[in-house]
């Protein structure tokens, strides 16, 4: 049976209702997007066009895998983020909206042309870091990870933004190895699940994401009990930094960083209104 735009749409929509996907309007349009080699608008303006035999199988497959819960980001092997298009797989976390929030807090408290140095601490897909660099020509980063898997996701995604230039991609356990007091920014989104917890996500998380970028400890707390005082070792005085945490962790990870000394120690909330990001700076040098 021939298929078009619209009709595809439509079963494609249907098979994942009934299969109980969460979001089957906009997963569906992104299959077929992706299947049919058309764009949103396409789908608007030229709604009958029809698909391929090659085009059908496609979009057959990829609900085939959406149905067994395998995220779209991994059958599509991207994600938009911030302003930039990202590969994905899965040995990184896929990137959430919810990590915006550290980007519009370092481009709001920097200027175009400042050139400023920047540690993002388990870099994963390189979402945070690259996405500031891709605003701040004269910045240079650093990113850590020890995953090598996701170390490679990274590097791909420096060269297709063409921030080789302005990015190190290296693998490491957090700040070990790193000379005290060397950058003007460190950012850090890391695993803050309570192990327990992880059992409990849906599957497209606890069946197809890392638990190296997932799994926290028994609290969900261990890196930042590690990353406070290192973050601060790390910082040049008067230096920023921003991490994010699970909703609930708020106080827990504030306390943290006040003990290691951070100054200004506040919460920054995501746009559902949920406490997100942790931010602070390390006291300037006396003048
Ligand atoms: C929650 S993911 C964040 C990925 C990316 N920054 C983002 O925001 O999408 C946490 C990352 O920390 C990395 N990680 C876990 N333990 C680490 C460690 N001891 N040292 C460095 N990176 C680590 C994981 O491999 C994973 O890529």
């Amino acid at each position: 049976m021939t298929q078009n735009l619209v009709k595809a749409w439509t079963a494609a929509k249907q098979r994942l209702t009934d299969g109980g996907i969460d979001s089957p309007v906009i997963d569906a349009r992104l299959l077929l997007e992706a299947a049919a080699d058309a764009s949103r608008i396409d789908i608007v303006t030229d709604p009958y066009r029809e698909l391929t035999p090659e085009q059908t199988a496609t979009l057959d497959g990829y609900v085939e895998r959406r149905l067994r819960r395998e995220p779209v980001s991994h059958i599509l092997g991207r994600k938009g983020f911030w302003k930039v298009m990202l590969s994905v797989n899965n040995q990184v976390l896929t990137p959430r909206p919810d990590t915006e929030v550290i980007v519009d807090l370092v481009l709001k408290r920097t200027t175009e042309h400042q050139a400023f140095n920047l540690l993002d601490l388990g870099v994963g897909s390189g979402a945070i870091i690259l996405s500031i660099l891709a605003e701040r020509p004269a910045a240079k980063g650093l990113g850590i990870d020890i995953s090598s898997e996701a170390l490679a996701v990274a590097r791909e995604n420096a060269a297709n933004l063409d921030l080789n230039n302005q990015v190190a991609l290296l693998r490491g356990d957090w700040t070990g190895g790193l000379a005290d007091e060397n950058f003007d920014i460190v950012v850090s989104n890391p695993p803050y699940i309570a192990t327990d917890e992880i059992e409990t996500l849906e599957p497209e998380v606890r069946d197809h994401e890392p638990r190296l970028a997932l799994d926290g400890g028994a609290d969900g707390l261990d890196p930042y009990r590690i990353l406070a005082p290192e973050i601060l070792r790390v910082l040049k005085p008067g230096g920023l930094f921003a991490v994010e945490i699970g909703h609930t962790q708020s106080k827990d990870v504030e306390a943290l960083f006040t003990a290691a000394g951070g100054l200004d120690v506040w919460t920054i909330k995501d746009l559902s209104d949920r406490d997100r990001v942790v931010t602070g700076t390390k006291k300037p040098l006396e003048t």
